[in-house]
């Protein structure tokens, strides 16, 4: 009986560590580095020290994504995020992308519009932050608990002016790839600029890019087409939350809107699409939820990336039982440098400390939670 089920576990743990063909890129595993601002690229431009913080959790054949990263002067809203818009910002990253590669990891850039969730304080002549809408956010406590973010009104896109910001993005990718990353993940998620054009608690335009859901992710479409086009889209993928409502960003059929995005991202044959659980209420709040994305997964032909709340034992399972290709690991990874290596012989894992998640020293809470071999 004992060893029936030591044989399963050892199953179950091979899930996650089975190797996986990604398009192009051979994987060797499936547990993903989860995009994670860490604020700690001062004047928005990336730092040495994210040579080490980057190239601690790749491995060979890992996948890893970048934090979010500006795709223009009007894209940030919070202190020392990353840009990816000047010539400075894309060589500083160059020698963060050259360290994940050398240890034989793939690296996608998250690109990134934060919308109205900024202020003046981080736009060009201390302006209004642009959105699809001119609704306010109230003030929020970030997730660390640490710090209350105050938001700006914004001002609501004009219908010609939405092409420039499209534009933006495609720069950005074409950057990323001048940056040596293998690709782009389009940052559709968590309430920032893509998801307010989607979602109908705060989209209330009257144009083209606002009523039907057709319409509402009509943005989001005009940028994967642009930067498909100049990239190719073999090496992008976009992360979606239509489940949740981060940033007062909440939609009325979260489940139409995944299964539309994922059809419609079938067109540009898009590499893969990252969604997050429906369980996933904030960025980094779990809750009980009926929903499953698996209706989704099924929709969706690229590869399909999980993310939300998942550890060593759920992740298998989601991927033992086909509801995900990839599992994307946020705070157990921050927190484990040597996530895959820890998985794979079912190790204890380091506890995260949420106070240094945003803290802006290039060490503590960054590059000094231990490898597995200096704890013993
Ligand atoms: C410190 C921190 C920073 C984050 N930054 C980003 C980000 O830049 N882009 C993004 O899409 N999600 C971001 N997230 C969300 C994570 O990618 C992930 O979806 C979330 O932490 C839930 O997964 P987990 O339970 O594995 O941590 C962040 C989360 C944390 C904790």
């Amino acid at each position: 009986m004992e060893n029936k089920t030591e044989v399963g576990q050892e199953k179950d743990q091979i899930s996650l560590l089975m190797p996986y063909q990604m398009g192009r890129f051979q994987l060797s595993h499936r547990i993903v580095l989860a995009p994670l601002t860490r604020q700690r690229s001062y004047n928005y431009v990336a730092q040495p020290h994210a040579v080490l913080y980057y190239s601690q959790r790749a491995t060979k054949g890992g996948f890893l994504l970048s934090e979010a990263c500006g795709v223009s002067d009007t894209a940030q809203g919070y202190p020392d995020t990353p840009g990816i818009w000047t010539k400075e910002q894309v060589e500083a990253w160059k020698p963060i992308v050259d360290a994940v590669h050398a240890k034989g990891a793939v690296f996608f850039c998250q690109i990134w519009h934060g919308g109205r969730v900024s202020n003046t304080e981080f736009q060009p002549n201390g302006q209004a932050p642009i959105s699809c809408t001119d609704k306010g956010l109230a003030p929020q406590v970030r997730a660390a608990g640490v710090d209350v973010v105050r938001f700006t009104s914004p001002r609501r896109l004009r219908t010609n002016e939405i092409p420039q910001v499209v534009n933006d993005f495609k720069l950005a990718a074409r950057n990323a790839i001048e940056a040596g990353f293998d690709g782009v993940e389009i940052h559709g998620a968590h309430g920032y600029l893509i998801d307010q054009f989607f979602k109908d608690q705060v989209n209330d335009r009257i144009d083209q890019y606002g009523g039907s859901l057709e319409n509402r992710c009509r943005f989001a479409l005009e940028i994967t087409e642009a930067i498909t086009t100049e990239i190719g889209a073999y090496r992008v993928g976009m992360r979606l939350s239509p489940f949740a409502n981060y940033m007062e960003c909440g939609d009325s059929n979260p489940k139409a809107l995944g299964l539309y995005m994922a059809e419609a991202l079938n067109k540009y044959e898009l590499l893969y699409c990252h969604m997050v659980e429906p369980r996933m209420r904030t960025l980094v709040e779990k809750s009980d939820c009926q929903h499953s994305l698996v209706p989704i997964r099924k929709a969706f032909k690229g590869t399909f990336i999980v993310a939300g709340g998942y550890d060593r034992e759920d992740g298998n399972k989601a991927v033992a039982e086909n509801r995900a290709d990839l599992v994307a690991y946020g705070r157990h990874f921050l927190a484990n440098p040597d996530l895959p290596k820890r998985f794979e012989i079912n190790a204890p894992l380091n506890k995260y400390n949420r106070e240094t998640f945003y803290l802006s020293d290039p060490v503590v809470g960054y590059t000094d939670y231990p490898f597995l071999e200096e704890i013993s």
